[in-house]
């Protein structure tokens, strides 16, 4: 297969781009990429909201920048910041013309919430399910583009470089170069190559590393693992942000249930098991504090008191609003009989968003030629050690869009495909079908212990070192496994995640102090030197 625009991942960032380039070629086609099917994204699990300035009179871009750069503690790139948070809602302005609704007040205004860390109420939102409305409207104008092709359950296993055709190529090597695709049609077992002029990389984060994620099982640091492999920049991957309020379920691990931040932003309070309100004990912001912190004092409380879980407390809310802007919470809650009137939610800290990743400019331009990368597998500098609530979705509108820009000025002259004889095929001599899929998945286990209890909301030397060595490990492991045996998503999807914690582990090696989501007790202050960990 060969294609001008190549897009991976159909998540907001990678429908939002594949939408813009369709419409300004619109006699080329755009193929879109995604591992299992078209919904099934981390885009469709998003719940509060996309923040934005809406509210001209109460809001303004300085406020929004101002709380974006204090989450960020003191890693945000202010130009970047200021980027996002003065082109957002244009972007939220034209997903609203592709279709997506958000909630509005009787007399027609958006109804704006309120999550950690803002001051003042700015995220629109679609009752509590606003991920699932966007992808909606996203795959809504998606099918009314004629010339664009999505294919499902087509996992790619790697971005072509010179290194396929025989090049050593290391991370200081100039012009490393995109050229196209490996993708494994997972229905026919079939390895192909797709050759692309350009490619837009959107695979979304890896919260899947981690014992318990708010992400669902898709989320395995693919893009990240594909870039660090073909020696492109990959930074910050320290910065893991655990949400403080997944639903605790006892027994039950893995994916977790998400109580949006904005219950919290509609006044439900956090309390112990003794049941005192402790966030004030923290900070001042209380509830509402940035998530780092607010995760932080949750895990502490929950060592304190020996307990797996907090709770939420929503009891004294006007019942008929919590159903009309938590319909989907209340029901969970419901279904496992908690009544949010009379009973508390119990919540615990889970694996939510990556906020490092791989290393783009301002028109997300990645360090390799031809591969733009954007959404939660990109790191483009706005959330420093920290992501502001909902301005995540926000982030993956407006890099799509400066992705698109920076395409339509270039193409088709700066760009530079190869032609596709020139590319060889997979090569799969020597493998055999993997004989014990328990090899599999017990190091899948293994590698989300480790993660959960050496690398998560509270580190050290000692943990980070013994995180190390059990990942070396793992992956001289995998690689064998990688070499003898016929490919699956499963092991390619272990592979990745096996690079994916190692690079956390690096980074948080890397960095002797204490800033944002990295917590390391041996070194408890922030160092002066203001630096980004770049692998
Ligand atoms: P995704 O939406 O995750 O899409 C990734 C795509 O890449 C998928 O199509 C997948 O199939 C594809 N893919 C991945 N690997 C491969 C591969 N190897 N081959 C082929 N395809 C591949 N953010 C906010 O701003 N506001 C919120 O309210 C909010 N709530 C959230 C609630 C939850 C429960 C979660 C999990 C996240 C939330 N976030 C929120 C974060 C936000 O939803 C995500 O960061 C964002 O949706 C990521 O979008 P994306 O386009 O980068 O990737
Ligand atoms: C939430 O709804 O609490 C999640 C928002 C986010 O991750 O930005």
């Amino acid at each position: 297969m060969q294609t001008d625009f190549l897009v991976i991942g159909s998540g907001i960032a990678g429908l939002t781009y594949a939408v813009k380039v369709a419409e300004a070629f619109p006699d080329r086609e755009v193929l879109v990429l995604t591992k299992t099917v078209s919904d099934e994204t981390n885009t469709k699990y998003a719940q509060g909201g996309i923040a934005g300035v809406w509210d001209d009179e109460k809001d303004s871009f300085d406020k929004h920048i101002e709380d974006t750069l204090v989450a960020g503690d003191g890693l945000c790139k202010p130009e970047i910041v200021e980027i996002v948070v003065k082109e957002g809602p244009d972007r939220i302005r034209e997903i609203i013309e592709w279709g997506a609704e958000f909630d509005k007040a009787e007399d027609g205004d958006y109804r704006l919430g309120k999550e950690g860390g803002h001051s003042e109420n700015r995220i629109l939102h679609h009752k509590d399910v606003t991920g699932k409305e966007m992808e909606r409207a996203l795959l809504q104008k998606v099918a009314s583009l004629k010339n664009i092709r999505i294919l499902n359950h087509c996992f790619v296993l790697d971005i072509i470089t010179q290194h396929h055709f025989g090049y050593l190529i290391m991370k200081t090597t100039p012009d490393i170069t995109c050229y196209g695709v490996y993708i494994l049609d997972t229905a026919t077992k079939r390895v192909d190559k797709i050759i692309a002029t350009t490619t837009f990389l959107a695979a979304g984060g890896n919260g899947s590393v981690y014992r318990t994620t708010t992400n669902p099982a898709i989320a395995t640091g693919d893009g990240v693992a594909m870039v660090y492999r073909a020696k492109g920049r990959v930074e910050n991957m320290e910065f893991i942000q655990f949400h403080p309020t997944a639903l605790y379920e006892s027994g039950i691990k893995g994916h977790a249930f998400l109580i949006t931040e904005a219950v919290r932003g509609d006044g439900a309070i956090l309390r112990n098991a003794e049941g005192e309100a402790f966030m004030a004990r923290y900070d001042e912001r209380k509830d509402l504090a940035p998530r780092d912190i607010v995760a932080r004092a949750i895990d502490n409380e929950m060592k304190v008191a020996g307990t797996e879980n907090v709770y939420l407390d929503c009891r004294h809310m006007d019942l008929e609003k919590f159903r009309e802007h938590f319909p989907n919470i209340y029901e969970k809650c419901q279904s496992i009989g908690i009544d949010v009137a009379k009973d508390m939610i119990p919540v615990a800290p889970a694996a939510h968003y990556s906020c490092g990743g791989i290393q783009t400019d301002d028109f997300a331009q990645t360090s390799i030629r031809n591969l733009y990368a954007a959404g939660e597998c990109a790191s483009t500098g706005l959330h420093g050690a920290n992501r502001l609530a909902s301005n995540s979705l926000l982030e993956a509108m407006v890099f799509a869009h400066r992705a698109f820009l920076d395409v339509k000025d270039k193409f088709p002259d700066d760009f530079s495909p190869l032609p596709p004889e020139t590319i060889p095929d997979w090569n799969a001599k020597g493998t055999n079908n993997p004989r014990e899929m328990i090899l599999i998945t017990q190091s899948l286990k293994e590698l989300r212990l480790l993660m959960s209890d050496y690398v998560g909301i509270v580190r050290n030397n000692v943990r980070l070192q013994r995180a190390s060595r059990r990942l070396d490990l793992l992956h001289e492991e995998i690689e064998e496994l990688y070499r003898t045996s016929t490919i699956s998503p499963q092991l390619c999807e272990l592979r990745n995640m096996i690079t994916v914690g190692y690079l956390i582990v690096k980074s948080a090696q890397f960095r002797r102090e204490s800033r944002g989501l990295h917590f390391n007790t041996d070194f408890p202050e922030k160092s002066p030197l203001l630096q980004d960990i770049v692998l």
